[in-house]
């Protein structure tokens, strides 16, 4: 088929996850995860004793990471050298260290070239996820969106995902203070130049999808 890279960044909790897999599953696209990417080189990084503020070590370990991460809508699976981390990688130990990798620019150097090439290996069909896509990884992408959504709205949502134990505290704690810390990088707040913002604060997941489908309607 005719290439069709949809790129679709946001902040967390904008629901940007879930809405790219049913696009991809909708549209019978691969899908890539590249926040999985970034979580699974913390893993690797804190699994191997690498100290996360040299960024000379993180770069290293970056481009020796065996990785391996599904690309098929569906079944998500991370495993770094054989070790299955596909949940692990969602625990908070990893969640609370992951802006630390991501800030490494060498580390996003790599991690980009590899997204990059997966994007290829899958002839330029696929939805691809993330802070920086629309951007930097894939800015030719045929189809370019920004997920946002109110801070309330994210906060409500991660709440649900965590199992509603967390307080309001905790959760503003772990979704600002990361968005904060991974923006020093990235620009995940504004949408770029042709790039559409689709904001879901007031939408269900079927709303968001729909019109997602929509803005991927206009270009195919
Ligand atoms: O999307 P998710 O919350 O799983 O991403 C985890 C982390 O990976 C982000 O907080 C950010 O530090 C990093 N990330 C990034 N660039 C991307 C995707 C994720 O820096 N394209």
């Amino acid at each position: 088929g005719k290439p069709l890279v949809i790129a679709i960044d946001g902040p967390s909790g904008s629901g940007k996850s879930s809405v790219s897999k049913e696009v991809a599953r909708r549209l019978k696209l691969a899908y890539l995860d590249t926040g999985a990417m970034y979580r699974a080189l913390t893993w690797y990084c804190l699994n191997n004793g690498i100290d996360l503020t040299d960024g000379a070590a993180v770069e290293q370990a970056s481009k020796t990471m065996p990785l391996e991460i599904s690309t098929s809508t569906g079944t998500e699976y991370v495993a770094v050298n054989g070790t299955d981390i596909t949940e692990e990688i969602r625990d908070p130990r990893i969640s609370s260290s992951v802006s630390a990798v991501a800030t490494t620019l060498g580390a996003r150097t790599e991690l980009i070239r590899r997204q990059r090439r997966l994007i290829e290996q899958h002839h330029h069909r696929m939805v691809v996820e993330g802070r920086d896509i629309t951007t930097v990884v894939a800015p030719g992408a045929e189809v370019r969106m920004l997920l946002t959504a109110s801070e309330e709205a994210r906060l409500r949502r991660r709440g649900i995902q965590l199992g509603g134990t967390q307080s309001k505290a905790q959760l503003a704690a772990q979704v600002i203070q990361r968005d904060a810390k991974d923006s020093t990088v990235v620009n995940f707040t504004q949408a770029a130049d042709g790039v559409v913002t689709l904001d879901s604060s007031d939408l269900d997941f079927e709303e968001t999808v729909d019109i997602a489908l929509n803005i991927v309607g206009k270009v195919i």
